[in-house]
């Protein structure tokens, strides 16, 4: 599709999005020139080991980052309008209007002294201006539009199940009417019966009330059955983006190739995960040029030197030099 500017705004539009964290003084960056853009209704998996950036990302977007951490480049457009993501009071009237986030491990984000109705009843009053009553009301729906009966709501949270307490967030991200929920991990601590259940609630809802989803995850057998689009992320960087046809039928980038070959298929006799071997960067310690070239089966002499882009590599988007036009300097290092 070509841009012109009649076109509508894509709902959200990441561009060259970098994030450094205060580290005993020093700055280091999280994440680096992260750039996307999101439809409205699609749902996009986010995928890349611990450390890369993936929490990082949602919480630039939503607004949520910690106070150590600066926006150093970069911006994020909802709906075409820039967002202050980088100064609290303004983003304010933002955060859980537009984006919201469902964290993993919904014991510690809610309030154990309170019962669920009045933490879901809350955000209405606060950013809806809503009445108790009318905040109460819109609660009850929330809950049976998750799955609890109404009634429930008079539990605290140590009454429910784990998977009855990540429906509960999941009511509490949708109390504003945002168009974006970013689920981060969102099932990662629940048994695999609960997982399924808590991401088929998270599709209903999208197609129910047209919803955009990012979905953080390490797993990419949950991104093929959940999302239409995955980005993989590395080092604080996006290296491919795709569909997740194209990804799982032919990943571009070695360390997608390396993700895709470490899942199980116990139908070809592939039982257990096998890691990639190497340790992942650390943000105070990042190699050159492209950060995976240590751990690169396919490395050559200029990826030590040279960051690679990412460009655009038939319908997706790839940042390595094995898909840069130059041919020139496609010298393997090792055998
Ligand atoms: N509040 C913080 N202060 C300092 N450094 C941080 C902070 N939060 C994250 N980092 C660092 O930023 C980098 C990216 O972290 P982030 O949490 O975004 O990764 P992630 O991909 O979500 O990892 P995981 O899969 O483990 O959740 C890491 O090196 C991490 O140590
Ligand atoms: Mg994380």
């Amino acid at each position: 599709m070509t841009s012109s500017s009649q076109e509508k705004p894509p709902l959200l539009d990441v561009k060259g999005l970098s994030v450094d964290y205060g580290l005993k003084g020093v700055p280091s960056r999280a994440i680096d020139s992260v750039s996307f853009a999101l439809r409205a209704g699609e749902a996009v998996g986010l995928v890349g080991e611990s450390g890369s950036g993936k929490t990082t990302t949602a919480m630039a977007i939503a607004g949520l980052l910690s106070p150590n951490a600066r926006v150093s480049k970069g911006e994020v457009r909802y709906r075409g309008e820039q967002l202050p993501i980088d100064d609290d009071a303004s983003m304010r009237p933002h955060r859980w209007s537009e984006t919201s986030v469902v964290f993993q491990g919904a014991m510690n984000a809610l309030n154990p002294v309170h019962r669920i109705i009045k933490q879901i009843a809350e955000p209405c009053m606060l950013k809806l201006g809503m009445s108790r009553g009318e905040a109460t009301a819109r609660a009850r729906e929330l809950l049976e539009l998750v799955g609890i009966p109404a009634d429930r709501g008079s539990a605290y949270p140590h009454e429910l199940s784990g998977g009855m307490r990540q429906r509960v967030m999941i009511a509490m991200a949708l109390a504003c009417r945002p168009s974006i929920i970013i689920g981060d991990e969102p099932t990662t601590a629940l048994d695999v019966i609960t997982q399924a259940q808590i991401l088929k609630l998270l599709g209903e809802l999208r197609s129910r009330l047209g919803l955009a989803l990012i979905l953080i995850t390490h797993d990419l057998s949950v991104v093929a059955e959940c999302c239409d689009r995955v980005m993989i992320m590395y080092a604080g960087r996006i290296v491919e983006d795709g569909t997740v046809a194209e990804i799982f039928a032919q990943p571009k980038h070695p360390y997608t190739r390396l993700l895709i070959e470490s899942i199980p298929n116990p139908a070809s006799g592939k039982k257990m995960i096998r890691p990639i071997p190497g340790d992942p960067p650390n943000l105070v310690n990042r190699p050159s040029g492209c950060a995976f070239h240590p751990r690169c089966p396919s490395v050559m002499a200029v990826c030590a030197t040279e960051v690679p882009s990412l460009d655009q590599f038939g319908r997706g988007r790839v940042a390595c030099h094995l898909y840069r036009s130059s041919q020139e300097d496609k010298v393997a290092v090792h055998a």
